[in-house]
């Protein structure tokens, strides 16, 4: 099973890193615009095949589509990453067509791939992808709240003092630092509700800095993280390719769910072989639905840039 990743910097290098050692695909192609850049990373990653004991072939090429083509599942790093201080909603001028250009070479080689969009804004991202291939809903994903909620179980295992695999949350939404909702009321710790261990004042310092767990990294590392979005998007290519049904809150196109239409954001949804199987709709309290609401106007309002460059 071949697996591609557009954009060799620290977070496709990441993802390639991490979906080499789970070992699970055949071959995963690492393509990028600078020349030569791809294919040291892939030879770097493969020069570590025989300490890190894994059989997948990596390969890198400089801009050729064709090397990509069959793949099963394609990943979109390209673009550029936020500065300390930046919102992700201001890398849209760049990346939008950036992603479109990716998204139109990858499909012309792989017709019936599986996209999952990293690029920021990442709700928009995934939704201009959406726009410009046409294809079937449940065949492009956006990952966001996998990593946001990664993030949150690791505020929330640090604020209970215990090991993250105890710890067990979601974070709807968009994917922003103002828009993406941490379920503190559904959280729990070994099926025990986190309410029980934290107070008011703690779980909402988790849920603050849940929230700005990204631009907290891009400040202390002058660039956006990259190992923590790699191993979360890798565990959804792992999903698709093993078709193991797991459910990730992740960016899906909504027509009718949560009462949404025409807008990618954050849900849960149940990830398998077809991409999204099942967009799972739980029960949101008036304060989470409302939320939800404004999440979804700010993405919506971040999609409308895609109309005013012209390029939907
Ligand atoms: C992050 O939150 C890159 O958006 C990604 O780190």
């Amino acid at each position: 099973m071949k697996v591609t990743v557009v954009g060799a910097g620290a977070v496709g290098a990441s993802c390639a890193e991490y979906i080499a050692i789970k070992d699970f695909a055949s071959e995963i192609v690492l393509i990028d615009i600078k020349e030569g850049f791809a294919e040291g990373k892939a030879m770097d990653l493969m020069q570590t095949a025989s300490l890190n004991g894994f059989d997948s072939k990596i390969i890198g090429t400089t801009g050729d589509y064709t090397k990509t083509a069959g793949s099963k599942v394609a990943v979109i790093t390209s673009g550029i990453p936020r500065k300390p201080g930046m919102t992700r909603e201001e890398l849209i001028s760049t990346n939008a067509g950036i992603v479109k250009s990716v998204a139109e070479n990858l499909i012309k080689h792989s017709p019936d791939l599986i996209i999952i969009v990293v690029s920021n804004p990442m709700d928009t991202m995934t939704y201009l992808a959406h726009k410009v291939l046409g294809l079937p809903k449940n065949s492009i994903i956006g990952m966001g709240g996998a990593l946001d909620s990664a993030r949150f179980k690791y505020r929330l295992s640090e604020a209970l003092g215990c090991p993250a695999s105890d710890v067990d949350g979601m974070v709807i939404g968009g994917h922003s630092d103002t828009g993406m909702i941490p379920l503190i009321r559904l959280a729990t710790r070994n099926s025990v509700p986190v309410s029980r261990f934290l107070d008011d004042d703690k779980l909402n310092n988790v849920l603050e800095a849940t929230k700005v767990g990204g631009a907290t990294l891009t400040r202390l590392l002058g660039t956006s993280a990259w190992y923590a979005p790699g191993a979360a998007v890798s565990a959804m290519v792992h999903a698709i390719a093993c078709d193991t049904k797991k459910m990730f809150p992740c960016s899906c196109l909504l027509e009718g769910a949560y009462g949404l239409n025409d807008l990618s954001i954050g849900v849960p949804a149940i990830i398998g072989a077809n991409g999204i199987e099942e967009i799972v709709e739980i029960e949101l309290d008036a304060a989470e639905k409302a939320k939800l609401e404004e999440s979804a106007a700010a993405v919506r309002k971040t999609n409308d840039i895609l109309s005013e460059m012209n390029i939907i």
